[in-house]
């Protein structure tokens, strides 16, 4: 069924487990992920970047996903994830997903509370699930040392805004970076005792398996994998495309492409359900 993360998160949390969010980066992989996590029984979270929602269309890919929940037994939401404009997230709204990412975090403490508090007013509106973040998850070839998302702050953040989830800096950094390795855990059991909603970890290509799996024990009920399983599919597609003839079926080629991408898929939700 389509529906919003709340649901999965708040029973992920009783269960003591996670909910994976997979990045799709093109229409191709939607039903590729969904029927991934259905085999393996695994409710999951769709999500996209600004980028590719308007690259795909936000209704599109709305009508897309919820057909292809319809054929599915796992419960699945569709997420717009690190929207940092409000008229993003509306027009995330109006064509038909469940779910936002409001992320004030370059903002001031104050700045990010008021904003969120908007997208929190839309998402309340349109019956969807909102996330936010505070703390900053690095982007980019370069490694920087960010902020680590402070106890206290997250716990007066979550009060005053009313988010269903929150995303904190504990060192993770989006891509395939090896620093990423080195994440604060200590510092999420700070946030976890002072938070009481689920906690989300941004960056979750290479974090060190076992260290995904306390970051489920400490708080965190939904793991992000983008980037890991976009080099899944394009390694595949490097060698299946090199050797293919330009009259191959395209569709033979996708599906060893897709292949490659639901078995990192379900490693991944290996390691978020135990
Ligand atoms: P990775 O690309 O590092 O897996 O991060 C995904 C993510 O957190 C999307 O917001």
């Amino acid at each position: 069924m389509y529906c919003t993360m709340k649901p999965l998160l708040a029973q992920a949390m009783a269960d003591g487990q996670g909910v994976p969010a997979f990045n799709i980066h093109a229409l191709e992989v939607v039903p590729v992920m969904a029927k991934a996590a259905d085999a393996v029984k695994c409710p999951v979270i769709l999500q996209v970047s600004v980028s590719t929602a308007k690259y795909i269309g936000y209704s599109l890919l709305a009508s897309i996903v919820k057909k292809v929940s319809e054929d599915m037994t796992v419960d699945i939401a569709l997420h717009l994830d690190h929207a940092t404009s409000l008229e993003d997230i509306q027009e995330a709204l109006n064509g038909g997903f469940s779910s936002v990412m409001y992320d004030g975090s370059k903002l001031t403490f104050e700045e990010n509370v008021s904003n969120t508090l908007k997208a929190v007013e839309m998402a309340r509106a349109a019956e969807a699930s909102i996330e936010a973040e505070l703390g900053i998850v690095g982007r980019g070839k370069i490694i920087e040392t960010y902020p680590y998302t402070e106890p206290a702050d997250a716990a007066e953040f979550v009060r005053r805004t009313g988010v269903d989830a929150l995303a904190v800096g504990i060192g993770t950094h989006h891509g395939m970076y090896q620093a990423k390795t080195n994440i604060r855990l200590d510092i999420l059991k700070e946030i976890h005792e002072a938070v009481d909603i689920p906690l989300v970890l941004h960056g979750g290509t290479g974090v060190r398996d076992e260290d995904v799996r306390e970051c489920v024990r400490l708080g965190m009920h939904k793991l992000n994998f983008g980037t890991e399983l976009n080099v899944s599919w394009v390694r595949k597609a490097k060698d299946v495309f090199a050797k293919a003839e330009p009259d191959d079926t395209m569709r033979n080629l996708m599906i060893e492409c897709n292949r490659a991408m639901t078995e990192t898929i379900q490693k991944k939700i290996q390691l978020v359900r135990f």
